[in-house]
């Protein structure tokens, strides 16, 4: 058996994280490849794709920069730090690779696909560039590199979903997996690099994701998240006659799969969410009533700049439906400070929609000008830095506020939890989330219980991050 579990090397939010793989002890292969992930989870899934591609092309994983022959970057090009810490990761690979002469460096992901060729002359020792369409060309690459060319293939595709692919789980807790069912994204919001880098917007073939997840299940997979960029946009249509499937139909049939199995996903557009969603959200005990809708201002001229296809009157609208058909569905947020040409009381709007919103958690970032994109293009980046970290400061601050006020809401509630495993402060303790993907806490006491069984627990107490409860019964 190989043992990958997942090594946070940085523990940054979302946006920053990176995980390697654990040596596999006694795998069949003579060579090896380390591979960190940076971004969002498509990134993270699309390096369990790439395992399985470089697996059945020879290559072991392992967790040892020094003894892998390939060493890879999946990267992100979301914000300017999130390159300048994969550029700063590049420069500390230098001494690994002074000392093995022979091993290759490759760039993956969205910086790949956004600096191209170039990437090979910024940085020396990249070997490998490669865009998130072009992995299944990754054996052929590295042979090419091998034989001591520069390999780049950034080449963007219009049907490229990788649906085929068994991705080799790269996460051990055994419990969580992320399933991606579409790529691309066709919204032009106007500050992000996201259409750029991950081209055309094209949804993944449903039986393969209804396989995918029911095979998950089989291997004692307990929750699912099905990843997209706007995966209410999904819609597949099938070669011969059979009609569409939408969002919702796939999530109904993903439901159907186990009432053991639990569905989350990511992201949702406002402009796309729709009712029929949440009624099938709702119909459905095991999809998780949580709702990631990125707000990013909470006031209209910003929002149209941003090109966002909503007012703040509809996004208001649009919380407002959610709380109908599914009150107990928690919501969070993406929020952006300091957008071009943002005042004072454009930014007191957002914090506004926040407290309208209660938002559980959000995903909170100041405004960092990416190159081609419509906001670089069409308006000046003019809210001085010191501006945009105090109004972001002021947002995390509100931020933290509401997650206090939203965990003493639920206290004296019960919950049905999922143990994800050991709490990281005690092994007398579980941890698990709930339905609306808070943490929980609570003590083992006498059950025999493990990781992926289900228990229903009682909240007692909180602090801002993590509800602490009590077992209630034994399930
Ligand atoms: N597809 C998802 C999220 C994509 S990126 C969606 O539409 O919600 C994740 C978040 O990064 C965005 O929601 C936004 O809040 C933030 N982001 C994107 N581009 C940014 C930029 N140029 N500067 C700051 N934050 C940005
Ligand atoms: Fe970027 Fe907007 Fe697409 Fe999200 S929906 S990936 S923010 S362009
Ligand atoms: Fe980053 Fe690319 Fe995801 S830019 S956020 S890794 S789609």
């Amino acid at each position: 058996m190989l043992d990958l579990s997942i090594q946070k090397v940085h523990d940054e939010a979302r946006q920053g994280e990176a995980f390697a793989p654990a040596v596999p002890v006694d795998a069949p292969f003579k060579k090896f490849f380390y591979i960190e992930s940076y971004g969002c989870a498509m990134n993270f899934s699309d390096s369990e794709v790439v395992a399985s591609i470089l697996q059945d092309s020879g290559f072991g994983a392992t967790r040892d920069v020094e003894m892998a022959d390939l060493v890879l970057l999946n990267t992100c090009s979301i914000r300017e730090k999130a390159e300048q810490t994969v550029r700063k990761r590049l420069t500390e690979f230098k001494k690994a690779k002074r000392a093995k002469p022979g091993m290759l460096v490759g760039v993956l992901g969205c910086m790949a696909e956004r600096l191209k060729a170039k990437l090979l002359e910024e940085e020396k020792l990249v070997d490998l560039v490669v865009g998130p369409d072009a992995y299944r060309t990754l054996p052929y690459l590295i042979e090419e590199a091998e034989s001591g060319q520069k390999a780049v293939n950034v080449l963007l595709s219009r049907d490229e979903t990788y649906a085929d692919i068994s991705p080799v789980r790269l996460d051990s807790n055994g419990i969580s997996a992320f399933v991606s069912i579409m790529r691309g994204c066709n919204n032009m919001c106007s500050f992000c690099v996201v259409p750029f880098t991950r081209g055309r917007e094209r949804s993944r073939d449903a039986e393969s994701i209804i396989a995918e997840c029911t095979d998950l299940f089989r291997q004692g997979y307990k929750e699912v998240t099905l990843l997209g960029q706007n995966v209410d946009s999904y819609y597949y249509q099938g070669n011969n006659d059979k009609s569409p499937i939408t969002f919702a139909m796939l999530l109904e049939k993903v439901a159907n799969i186990s009432p053991d199995l639990r569905i989350r996903f990511s992201t949702s557009h406002p402009k796309d969410i729709t009712d029929e969603v949440l009624y099938t959200m709702a119909k459905y005990d095991n999809i998780c009533k949580y709702i990631h809708l990125p707000v990013q201002s909470g006031n209209s001229r910003i929002l149209q700049l941003m090109n966002r296809t909503y007012t703040r009157e509809w996004y208001m609208a649009k919380v407002d439906r959610i709380r109908q058909i599914l009150p107990e569905c928690g919501i969070s947020a993406d929020v952006i400070a300091g957008f071009c040409t943002e005042t004072e009381a454009e930014h007191q709007d957002t914090l506004s929609i926040m407290e309208y919103s209660r938002y559980d958690m959000s995903y909170m970032f100041f405004y960092s000008e990416r190159p081609g994109t419509l906001a670089a293009k069409r308006y000046t980046d003019d809210i001085p830095e010191e501006t945009k970290k105090r109004r972001l400061q002021e947002i995390v601050n509100l931020q933290g506020i509401l997650s206090h006020a939203s965990n003493e809401r639920d206290l004296g509630k019960t919950f049905k939890v999922l143990i994800e495993g050991d709490s990281r402060k005690s092994k007398a303790d579980w941890m698990g989330r709930n339905s609306q993907n808070k943490v929980i806490v609570f003590p083992k006491q006498h059950y025999t219980l493990q990781k992926g069984d289900y228990i229903t627990v009682k909240v007692t107490d909180c602090t801002r991050t993590t509800l602490v409860g009590e077992i209630i019964q034994d399930e």
